[in-house]
């Protein structure tokens, strides 16, 4: 699928924007940029861009102070603007799929076809039954013109624009490849949301995105000791050098982990009881939150399924002129979105022109 120049990627976040560049040397993918830049709260509310001017600001200085060059790039996409579906359509060639595709569309899009981009990838063929299974993407105009006009605002091409719960699958499968057998999930949980993705036998099965995530616990020590945001944040994170973590931290924070993780269990239980599937072997997490550990020990209890991080950068090498690795792998589990995202090349196949 990969063909071409890889582009930058850029993942807008509801607290930060990531982006990363790769380029090919000795055969091998290289980090040669990358960069964080924090965005004021409510910049970002369910994947809708609220304040423009902060996003284009941050992406200006991000690009600017990292000297990326390149203005291609690839940005993800989440939220209530996009919808993803499994579907099963009888077996027919590329050429019927792209012409039938809106029809199909139209039987499982709870929205007016036309105002949708539409995208899907075939999942598995079964000629014994004369049907394959489809993964259908429609994502709405309105919002990626939006992200589209926000990024031209900042001199920036976007060439591809993927959804963030397969920008995370891309970059595992290219680093550990994906099982063929059995059953992953793989957990993206940020700042606003929280993204699950169940690859059954080495495919996608199963999509959820939760709105509870790291802000929300951010927000109940706010409430609970009537401090800022910022200091909430900080007393999450174990507190600052020589400052003290009031006590009431540890349950305020157990507590709210016990609730996001019920809310994964339930989509989890959701997924066995309608695939008739026996078990999900193992839970990879990432996102900023991943970094919480009473947060995957919660999950690991409620859902009886190991939960462990993984090293998103293990088959990627690092260009030591430019980058420090040691920053870099500091916080890899927030970068895995923008890491999925610099994978995609220029000259794919099939593209959403934005
Ligand atoms: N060391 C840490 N301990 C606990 N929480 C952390 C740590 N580092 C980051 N976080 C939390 O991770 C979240 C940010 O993660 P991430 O950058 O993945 O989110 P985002 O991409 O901006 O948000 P979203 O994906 O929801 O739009 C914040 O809630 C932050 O408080
Ligand atoms: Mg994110």
């Amino acid at each position: 699928m990969a063909e071409g120049k890889n582009l930058v990627g850029v993942d807008i976040g509801a607290s930060s924007i990531k982006v990363v560049q790769l380029k090919e040397a000795r055969k091998k993918l290289q980090v040669v940029r990358w960069g964080i830049a924090p965005l004021p709260p409510q910049t970002i509310i369910d994947g809708h861009v609220m304040n423009a001017s902060a996003v284009t600001e941050a992406l200006g200085r991000l690009f600017h102070e990292q000297k990326i060059q390149q203005k291609d790039i690839a940005i993800g996409v989440y939220g209530q603007s996009v919808i993803v579906r499994k579907i099963t359509v009888p077996i027919m060639t590329p050429a019927e799929l792209d012409e039938q595709i809106h029809w199909e569309a139209e039987q499982h899009i709870p929205f007016d076809i036309k105002l949708m981009s539409i995208d899907y990838e075939v999942l598995r063929k079964r000629p014994e039954a004369g049907q394959m299974d489809l993964l259908l993407v429609a994502a709405k105009k309105d919002e990626i013109n939006d992200y589209a006009s926000i990024l031209r605002e900042a001199k920036l091409k976007p060439a591809v624009v993927d959804i963030n719960a397969f920008t995370v699958q891309n970059i595992f499968e290219h680093e550990y490849g994906l099982p063929q057998d059995g059953t992953i999930a793989l957990l993206n949980v940020g700042a606003a949301i929280s993204s699950l993705n169940i690859v059954s036998k080495g495919v996608s099965a199963f999509t959820r995105e939760i709105t509870n995530a790291g802000n929300t616990i951010t927000e109940e020590i706010r409430k609970g000791l009537s401090c800022s945001f910022e200091q909430a944040e900080a007393y999450k994170m174990g507190g600052g050098p020589g400052q003290i973590v009031p006590q009431e931290i540890t349950p305020i924070i157990n507590q709210t982990c016990q609730g996001l993780a019920g809310e994964i269990q339930r989509s989890l239980d959701f997924y066995l009881a309608t695939s008739g599937e026996q078990e999900i072997s193992r839970i990879y997490i990432c996102g900023g939150s991943a970094y919480l550990a009473p947060l995957t020990q919660a999950i690991e209890r409620r859902a009886r399924v190991p939960v462990q991080g993984f090293d998103p950068m293990v088959n990627l090498a690092v260009d030591a002129k430019f980058v420090n690795e040691a920053q870099l792998r500091a916080i890899s589990a927030q970068m895995v979105v923008a890491l999925g995202l610099s994978l995609r090349c220029d000259k794919e196949r099939r593209q959403w022109s934005a």
